[in-house]
This record gives C-alpha cells, sequence and structure tokens, in this order.
C-alpha cells in the first residue's frame, strides 16, 4: 500500500475529528507462543490501515490542526544492538522521511510527552477496552491532567470511540485495498485448484494443508486465519484446525483456507470428494447448498440490505431439505421456525478485508445496513450433518450422516450488482470432477 494513500485515509479521519480532538492508536503488541518464541508479528489493522507502520511497540497520534504536525508517531529508536539480535527498526528518522510521520519521539518518552498533546483537546478519540494495557495508560495520562487542573491544564472532557469513523471508513474499499483483496483472492484460488488436482485418498488433511501454507508463502501472502481441512465427518465440525486425520475413499473434504496479501484476507470454503467422484448423495446435498449460495449472491446489490442473501440461502436449503426428505412439512413454517438451523448454524457470511471478520455495523439501528458500492463480503452458506444427527427423536438417514458442506466466496458490490472475486476456484459439480479427473489422469 503506497504511503499516499495512508496519508489520504488521515487526512479523511481528522476532516470527521474536527478540531480540538485528538486521535490514539497503539500498535499491536508482541504475542508469545511459548518461551521466548514470538508468534508471527501482526501489526493491528486500525493501526496499519492509517500508518502503514509494521512495528510493534509503536504508538500513532493525529491531532488535526496542531501547527507542529498533524501526525505523530511514537516509535522504537534505532540501536545496533537490538537490531543485531531482533531485526531492523525505522527509528525516528524512518518514521519521518519512509512513513511521513510530521514528527516522531521515541516510545520511551511517551509518559513525558502525550499528556501534553492532549492538553489542548475536548475530545480523545480512541477504541476503549481493545488494549486493556493500553487503557490503563490513558487514563493515567488523562489522570495526571487533571491533577493540574487548579493549576489552569485543560484536560479533554470527551472519550469518543473510534471506531465508529474508522470501522466506517474500513467498511467501503478502494481501488488500492481492492487490488490487494483481488491479490490475496488469486493467490487463495490457485491453491484451492491446487488441493483439488492433488488430493486422493490415503493422503493425511495437513499434506493438504501445506499445499496451502507453500503455496501462499510462495506468494509473499500469509494465512488469513487457521486453515480448516476437514475430512468426512470432520467437516461438520465449524472451526476444525486439527487437520491431523486420513483422508478416505468415499468421503468429502471441507477446507475453509485463505491468504492474507498486505494485510488484507480472502476467505474461501470449497467442498469435494476425495476421490474425485461426488456420490449420489454427496451430489444431492452439494447442490443443495451451491443453489443457495447462487441464489444469496444474486441479492448482493446495492440497495438490498445486509440480510438479504442470508434470507435466500435459508429458503433454498429449506426447500431442498425438504426434497431430500431431511426436514418435513411447509415450507413457510419451516422459514419460520428455523427449522434449517439443525444443519445450518451459522450465517450466510460477514463483511471482509483487514480482518477476515472485517469490521463495519450490520444494523443501521434497527434496520438491516443497505448494500452500497465498496463493501465486501462473503456468501458462505453451508449444510452440515454430524454422525448421529437427529430431529428431535427423529434420526436422520444414516446415507446423509458425515456430511459437511460449506461453499464460501468473497464478493464485491459494484455500482450495479456484485463481483466474485474468488471465482478462479470451480464449485459446478461437473467443473470439480472434471478438474481431478484431468490430473489424476495424469
Ligand atoms: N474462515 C472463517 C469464516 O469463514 O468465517
Ligand atoms: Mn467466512
Ligand atoms: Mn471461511
Amino acid at each position: 500500500m503506497k504511503q499516499t494513500e495512508h496519508a489520504r485515509r488521515r487526512k479523511r479521519l481528522m476532516q470527521m475529528m474536527g478540531k480540538a480532538s485528538v486521535a490514539i492508536l497503539p500498535a499491536a503488541p508482541v504475542a508469545m507462543r511459548n518461551r521466548d518464541v514470538e508468534y508471527p508479528y501482526r501489526q493491528d489493522s486500525d493501526f496499519q490501515y492509517l500508518t502503514g507502520f509494521p512495528e510493534p511497540e509503536s504508538v500513532a497520534v493525529l491531532i488535526p490542526g496542531r501547527p507542529h504536525g498533524e501526525y505523530v508517531l511514537f516509535v522504537r529508536e534505532r540501536d545496533p544492538l537490538m537490531e543485531t539480535w531482533h531485526g531492523r527498526r525505522a527509528g525516528l528518522e524512518g518514521a519521518k522521511a519512509d512513513y511521513d510521520a510530521d514528527d516522531a519521539f521515541p516510545i520511551g518518552d511517551i509518559d513525558d510527552i502525550l499528556p501534553g498533546l492532549l492538553e489542548r483537546c475536548e475530545r480523545v478519540y480512541y477504541a476503549m477496552g481493545e488494549h486493556l494495557d493500553f487503557d490503563a495508560k490513558i487514563t493515567a495520562w488523562v489522570n495526571r491532567l487533571k491533577a493540574k487542573a487548579r493549576a489552569g491544564v485543560h484536560t479533554p472532557s470527551e472519550f469518543v470511540a473510534l471506531d465508529h469513523l474508522l470501522h466506517d471508513m474500513r467498511l467501503f474499499k478502494g481501488r488500492s485495498e481492492i487490488a490487494a483483496m483481488r491479490r490475496a483472492a488469486k493467490v487463495s484460488c490457485e491453491a484451492h485448484v491446487r488441493a483439488m488436482q492433488c488430493c486422493r485418498p490415503g493422503l493425511m488433511e495437513y499434506e493438504i494443508e501445506a499445499e496451502f501454507l507453500g503455496h501462499f508463502k510462495r506468494h509473499h501472502c500469509e494465512p488469513a486465519y487457521n486453515s480448516i481441512v476437514g475430512g468426512g465427518e470432520n467437516a461438520c465440525i465449524l472451526h476444525y484446525t486439527e487437520n491431523d486425520a486420513e483422508l478416505r475413499d468415499g468421503d468429502l473434504l471441507l477446507i475453509d483456507a485463505g491468504a492474507e496479501y498486505d494485510c488484507y484476507a480472502a476467505d474461501i470454503t470449497r467442498t469435494f470428494p476425495v476421490n474425485g467422484r461426488f456420490s449420489r448423495e454427496q451430489a444431492a446435498l452439494y447442490q443443495v447448498v451451491l443453489d443457495a449460495q447462487t441464489a444469496a449472491i444474486k441479492k448482493v446489490r446495492p440497495g438490498n440490505h445486509w440480510n438479504a442473501p442470508h434470507q435466500a440461502a435459508v429458503k433454498v436449503l429449506t426447500r431442498g431439505l425438504v426434497e431430500l426428505g431431511l426436514l418435513k412439512g411447509s415450507h413457510a413454517s419451516l422459514i419460520k421456525e428455523e427449522a434449517y438451523r439443525h444443519f445450518y448454524m451459522h450465517r450466510t457470511g460477514h463483511w471482509l478485508g483487514m480482518d477476515v471478520h472485517d469490521v463495519g455495523d450490520y444494523k443501521v439501528g434497527d434496520a438491516w445496513r443497505e448494500l452500497e458500492p465498496g463493501m465486501v463480503l462473503t456468501i458462505e452458506p453451508g449444510l452440515y450433518i454430524a454422525p448421529g444427527a437427529r430431529i428431535g427423536k427423529r434420526p436422520v438417514a444414516k446415507k446423509w450422516q458425515g456430511m459437511g458442506i460449506r461453499i464460501e466466496d468473497d464478493v464485491l458490490v459494484t455500482r450495479d450488482g456484485c463481483e466474485v472475486l474468488t471465482r478462479g476456484v470451480p464449485k459446478e459439480i461437473d467443473e470439480i470432477e472434471a478438474l481431478m479427473a484431468r490430473d489424476n489422469a495424469k
């Protein structure tokens, strides 16, 4: 992402904040995996969105109208010894030269400097409750000012949730964000195609997962979330991530895996037969989910509300479940009772962006939000029939048990409808079978 893009975002945010206000954003802390071992560092999405600054132990402060500069970064100082051990740092000069900060200070001096930046402000924009250690610091800085009130020091009178402004900005993706999401989508699609090509009975789920991890890394991506590679009944566990079972002939395989490129995510699920051929029952259930997804995607267009795709999916799933004998009753009353929830227990999607489950409100007041161009969402209906599934006392016919199916694509709302960003990986039954047959024949 170009620095000019971050500058544009800061400017827009500051215009909305108005004068006499300050926004404070801490970088993500380093997370420890176990003794002396860190998780790979991932910057906080809000911080990244506004700064592009990739280092921990940093704090960004935006002060609209400040004569000495509106954008202040607190960062780690250059330190040859620390950099020899732990890696390069931008330092104060780099923060200004490479990341466009108007002013940069050592992070170790923040206790002395930040209260002074708050002094002339009425409102502090801050995401209270997101970073507990940092919440305590903010409170301490404001209390320091309050203690000096009798000496005539001004203290801010309002804390305002930064999320309302910032997350609404993040919900609408600009051109460079969509470009990053297209790239994440492309790399993810390629990995799903590879998985279909190399899958065969006897492989382990983690061997398929390795295809994704290797492909992501080769294309300068990270996994956007822990990949789900679930064969057979493992696909009925919605957040299955053990990925350590053998893939069996005759089972389906559900893979939910997506890449993150430049901090933007893709989120794709495909379900296909381990041996390359759908059985009659598998094909029947799969087609219901696919029809539900098609109906839901058709509802993604400006003016429709957020819940319209979910409602469309639920209708098709319910009709399909009745036709297959899995639900009994009238269509209207089954929908009203939410009978589909026996087999479809999640919603049809979520916003997608820097976070997989991205920020942005789903409702405005009591009403579902209207879809608008630039929003990106997933459409991911599914059906999950776990072993031993029953509806009340009635067991589900054995032939359906142990199947978990989800089909998930990433969809951009455009001016006149939508664009499926993840169309590069097949989902029609005949396309999947053809791809797998071609490769197995090699
Ligand atoms: N991969 C997370 C989700 O589909 O929501
Ligand atoms: Mn998803
Ligand atoms: Mn997913």
